[in-house]
This record gives C-alpha cells, sequence and structure tokens, in this order.
C-alpha cells in the first residue's frame, strides 16, 4: 500500500482539498483508495466530499478499539473510494496517547487498499509528525506566500530532526551526541545538518550510516497551491534549494495548482471540484499530480515504518516549544540566504502580521466589552 500522508505546517493552504480531490483522482484511475481524516482537531474532509451522513470516525474507533477499523469506513459514492471521518468533536484527539496513535497506525496501514491518504492537521506537533513519518514519500502542501514557505520549511527541518533522533537510538555515542544537541536548543538552532551528519560521523559511524540512510529515503514530495501567476512557481525551487543545502533533503516536485475560483462554487454546491468541473484549471492540476504520482508507483520502495519509534521520540519532543520565534527567525536566515524569502517577501509578512495583530486586537477589545457587560449583568442578579 502506498501510504500518502499530506501535510502543511500552517493551515488553510489546500492540504484538505487536495486529499480529496487526489483520493478521488486516484480511485477514477482504479486504485483502491482508503481517504482518512485525522486532522483531529479541524476535520473538514466530509464537507469537501460532499457527504452528509457518516457512519463511525476516527473517534468511535478510538473509543472501541477492539472493533475492526472496516468498521469506520464509508462508502462515498465513487466507486474504489472509501472514508474515515475524522472527529473534530472531541477535544484532546489532536493528542492522542502513545499506544493510541501505535494501535490507530498499525490498524490504518493494515487496511487494503492500494493508496492510504491520509490529511492531516497544521502545526508541527507531534501527532501530526508521526503520521507523516508514517511515509517516505508524504506531501507537503504550500502556497506561494512567505508565512506558507517559513512554515512548510519549518516542517521539513522538524521532521529531519525527528528522523535524527529516531534513528540514533538511545544509548553509543551517536545518541548521547544527538541528545546533546536537543537538551540546548539554542545550538540545534545555529548547526546546520550536513554539519550534524559529519560529527555524527565522527563519532559513531554506524548511528551516522544509519541516518544518512534514512534521510535519503526520506522524500518528501512539495505541492504548491494557490499560484496567482507563472513567477510563483519559482518560489518552490527556492524552497527545494534552501531544504537540500541546510537539511541535507532532497524534495521531490510534485506539482503546482493555481487558485481557481470555481473552488467556491463547488464547496457551496457539495461536490468535490474534480467532480463537479472535471474541466476546472484546478481538477486539471490535481490530474496531472494523481498521474505523476502512479508513474512513481513502481520506482518508490515503501519501507514500514517502525511503530516503536513513535514511543521514543515522544517525551523528547513534548519539550519543544513549536513557536518558539528564535527558531522561525533562524529558519527566516536560512531561507534568505539561498533566495527562497526576499527582503520584499519579509516587508509583506510584517504587513500581513501587523494586520493580523489589529484584528486580534479588535476581537479582544470586543470580548472585553462583552465580558464588562456580562459582568454588570451579574450584579444585577
Ligand atoms: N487552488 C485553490 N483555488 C481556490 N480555492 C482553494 C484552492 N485551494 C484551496 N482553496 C480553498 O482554500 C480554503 C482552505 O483549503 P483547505 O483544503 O481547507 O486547507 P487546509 O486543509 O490546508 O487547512 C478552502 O476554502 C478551499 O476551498
Ligand atoms: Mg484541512
Amino acid at each position: 500500500m502506498h501510504v500518502v500522508p499530506v501535510a502543511s505546517g500552517k493551515g488553510g493552504v489546500g492540504k484538505s482539498l487536495l486529499a480529496a480531490n487526489l483520493a478521488i483522482a486516484l480511485a477514477q484511475a482504479g486504485r483502491r483508495v482508503v481517504l482518512a481524516d485525522l486532522d483531529l482537531g479541524g476535520s473538514n474532509l466530509h464537507l469537501i466530499l460532499g457527504i452528509r451522513s457518516l457512519s463511525g470516525s476516527i473517534g468511535s474507533f478510538l473509543d472501541a478499539p477492539r472493533e475492526k477499523i472496516t468498521s469506520v469506513l464509508n462508502e462515498t459514492g465513487i466507486p474504489n473510494l472509501q472514508f474515515i471521518p475524522g472527529d473534530s468533536e472531541i477535544p484532546g484527539l489532536a493528542n492522542l496517547k502513545v499506544n493510541q496513535k501505535r494501535m490507530l497506525v498499525r490498524k490504518l496501514l493494515s487496511l487494503e487498499a492500494d493508496y492510504l491518504i491520509m490529511d492531516l492537521g497544521a502545526g508541527t506537533g507531534q501527532t501530526t509528525l508521526d503520521f507523516f513519518l508514517t511515509s517516505n514519500h508524504g506531501i507537503i502542501c504550500t502556497t506561494p506566500t512567505p508565512t506558507a514557505t517559513v512554515s512548510a520549511y519549518l516542517f521539513l527541518k522538524n521532521a529531519v530532526f525527528h528522523i535524527l533522533r529516531n534513528t540514533t537510538g538511545s544509548s553509543g555515542a551517536g545518541a548521547e551526541y544527538v541528545k546533546g544537541l536537543f537538551k540546548d536548543r539554542g545550538a540545534l538552532r545555529q548547526v546546520y545538518l550536513p554539519e550534524i551528519a559529519r560529527e555524527l560521523d565522527a563519532r559513531d559511524s554506524e548511528a551516522g550510516r544509519a541516518f544518512r540512510t534514512a534521510l535519503r529515503r526520506f522524500r518528501p514530495r512539495l505541492v504548491m497551491n494557490m499560484l496567482e501567476n507563472p513567477k510563483d512557481a519559482e518560489k518552490i525551487n527556492r524552497l527545494r534549494r534552501s531544504a537540500q543545502q541546510y537539511l541535507d533533503l532532497d524534495l521531490l516536485h510534485l506539482g503546482v495548482v493555481y487558485r481557481d475560483d470555481l473552488q467556491d462554487t463547488a464547496l457551496a454546491s457539495r461536490l468535490p471540484i474534480i467532480r463537479y468541473k472535471p474541466s476546472s484549471i484546478l481538477s486539471q492540476a490535481v490530474y496531472r499530480i494523481a498521474d505523476k504520482m502512479i508513474q512513481m508507483e513502481g520506482e518508490i520502495e515503501e519501507s514500514a515504518p517502525d511503530l516503536e519509534k513513535i514511543d521514543d521520540s515522544f517525551e523528547a519532543a513534548e519539550n519543544e516549544a513549536e513557536n518558539d520565534f528564535d527558531e522561525r527567525m533562524s529558519y527566516i536566515e536560512e531561507l534568505l540566504n539561498t533566495g527562497a524569502l526576499s527582503t520584499g517577501d519579509l516587508v509583506e509578512t510584517i504587513k500581513s502580521q501587523h494586520h493580523e495583530i489589529a484584528q486580534l486586537r479588535k476581537q479582544v477589545n470586543l470580548y472585553r466589552a462583552k465580558l464588562v457587560q456580562a459582568m454588570k449583568l451579574g450584579f444585577k442578579a
């Protein structure tokens, strides 16, 4: 089975849209596909697919783990495509316990299908990374905006550090070196990956080799969505250069998708765009991506993920401050150095963040007014 997690870092870049329509395109090409909504905090795949009545979900499965996972498979009305709904209702699902996660991954991987497409949540949280790393060929979705680029890069960097920690084990000179690195987040930020690999080799050649092998196998595929003009496509190459240079990571370019206003109409009519209008720009882009994936089917080596690793990395990663501002700053530097971000982009980012801050301030003021009002009423009562 080809396991295809779809992640992004930033939300709202089109992961769910891509996951749903790609699943349909692959099913139409004759592949048996299971699409799983693993955005456990903000499930919306059923809306994109236009499925109204759902039976079972990831949440109901976790509540009754003895049930077969096939009991939460929903038919979609599309031949070859089955769907597992997520659960945005149950709080805490976004932070699954280790054994729940392992069980879920094990069951998902036991499904009989040609493709398992997993729509993941935003962010670089532990659960998202664990799901992403169940495959060496996950899709990372981004848009041409600087914030999305930075988020995608941050996601990839975290993934690579995850692999570093997972492959060096828990004892030995290599493990000690890596543990030391993770203790000192400041140092971790500054060294770049080829240097870490060299240091690791010097201390523990076996660990070094294991890491290099794992990293060579790890080939995430990039999709850039919501392009406005052809010049935007250039940005994907710059992101690839940053990943190559600073993360020692070879990204595969899977395709670009233009912004397509028809998507809004499709959504309103409760049909996935690929069914609503197969000839639209957006649908055609999805078909191209699906074709490319089908072409690559023979080339890739699928290695079963090591479920034990989910446990190993858990504790360490819990200490990570994922939105550490300093860390973000160093990412920005790496992106600036390779031209993935221009200073113009930075100006644009600052402007948009100023706008966000202003919006948040308005919201806070509104809430404050409401609170004051509620308190006044409370005193009267
Ligand atoms: N290429 C595109 N053209 C037009 N609208 C798009 C495109 N990609 C995504 N969208 C819209 O952007 C919004 C966010 O997409 P979604 O798939 O929910 O993002 P994510 O899953 O990454 O949070 C949705 O309203 C979706 O319809
Ligand atoms: Mg989504």
